[in-house]
């Protein structure tokens, strides 16, 4: 899926959205991003606000729709609505957009479903090519979510002027690397079942993580809770002190994400915290940063691609970890109860 998302997107050297028929002039003047978007695809904004932000320069704000619908944004026509749906038929969404339209903002939808409200109704829309998507826990809609921002980042850099010839190849190189690199860490799954048959009858896992991390444990404490139904919850690793920590006691899992390089450190502290009051720790950081094992009680390694496509690495086996703890509680993985692929009532 991730491969079909890319490959028309890279062509001699450039990034070339066809679909998005964007005024370069008026790109130029582009002053803020708003990402708009329920559930996962919410999750996946979150990864595609720190893109924008830091290639594109200006401010980018991730809404949940239900949220962005009622409360009148500060919304003019040098702004950019950014809508994400798999289904691209949730109706807290399409009403969103309908909101962001009717105030004359230009909108973009990032949108699986071919032919889709969404997609039908969005100024512009950019397809993420993953194929039908049948199981209502969302996990390549979400990775090509990702593929798709990372991409949009691209093609306004490029035509913005904002990355040169060299940061654009790279760019192109590390996404190209990127389905194999995919393929790899889902075919390295035994460490992930193992971890699994340990931990599947907790009653309670905690997610903690800073900045990127943090956006990545909020996907991997959803698609933990929303399949094995057990309580999780997913909290930015400074802010553990102002009230969750009370919660740790003797065996807790917490599982860490230690993904990104420049907070390491800070996170690694709020790991020495939790393991203080007893919780035994989980860390998904990159595989050749044996130090953290001294640190925790159990890794799970991922391989190094770039500061930018790392969280779609690292959101897999968390995706494995739901997978297998929600398959040994003997839990319909595909059809979780109470749940909707398809969210179309508010
Ligand atoms: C439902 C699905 C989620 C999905 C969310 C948003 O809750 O179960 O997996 O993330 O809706 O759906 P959308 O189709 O708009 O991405």
């Amino acid at each position: 899926a991730i491969r079909e998302t890319i490959r028309p997107r890279i062509k001699e050297g450039r990034f070339v959205l066809d679909d998005l028929k964007l005024d370069t002039q008026w790109l130029k003047s582009l002053a803020m991003i708003h990402i708009v978007a329920c559930g996962s695809a919410y999750h996946a904004g979150r990864l595609g606000r720190n893109l924008l932000e830091s290639r594109l320069d200006i401010p980018v704000e991730v809404d949940i729709a239900s949220e962005f619908r009622y409360r009148r944004p500060i919304l003019t026509n040098d702004h950019l609505v950014v809508i994400i749906s798999q289904s691209g038929e949730t109706a807290d969404t399409i009403a969103a957009l309908r909101e962001a339209k009717s105030r004359g903002v230009k909108t973009l939808a990032i949108v699986n479903v071919v032919g889709s409200t969404i997609a039908r109704e969005a100024d512009y829309t950019l397809y993420t090519w993953a194929g039908p998507e049948i199981a209502v826990a969302t996990t390549k809609g979400y990775t090509t979510q990702a593929v798709a921002l990372m991409l949009l980042t691209c093609y306004l850099a490029q035509e913005r002027g904002q990355m040169s010839p060299e940061e654009l190849a790279f760019a192109q190189e590390t996404l190209l690397k990127l389905p194999e690199a995919v393929e790899k860490v889902l075919s390295d799954h035994k460490e992930v079942q193992r971890l699994a048959a340990m931990f599947f009858n907790c009653k309670d896992i905690f997610f903690i993580g800073r900045g990127i991390d943090f956006s990545l444990s909020l996907e991997g404490s959803l698609k933990l809770k929303e399949i094995s139904y057990i309580h999780s919850e997913a909290q930015p690793a400074g802010e553990l002190k102002h009230g969750t920590i009370s919660l740790i006691q003797n065996g807790t899992l917490v599982i860490a994400l230690v993904t990104g390089k420049s907070l390491r450190e800070k996170t690694i502290s709020n790991i020495q915290e939790v393991r203080a009051r007893g919780a035994v720790v989980l860390a998904v950081c990159l595989e050749h940063d044996t130090d953290l094992a001294g640190v925790v009680d159990y890794t799970l390694g991922i391989p190094w691609i770039s500061e930018e496509l790392q969280p779609i690495l690292a959101i897999l086996p968390l995706q494995l970890f739901a997978y297998y703890v929600a398959a040994l509680n003997g839990n319909d993985v595909d059809k979780p109860r109470n749940l909707a692929k398809s969210v179309t009532v508010e």
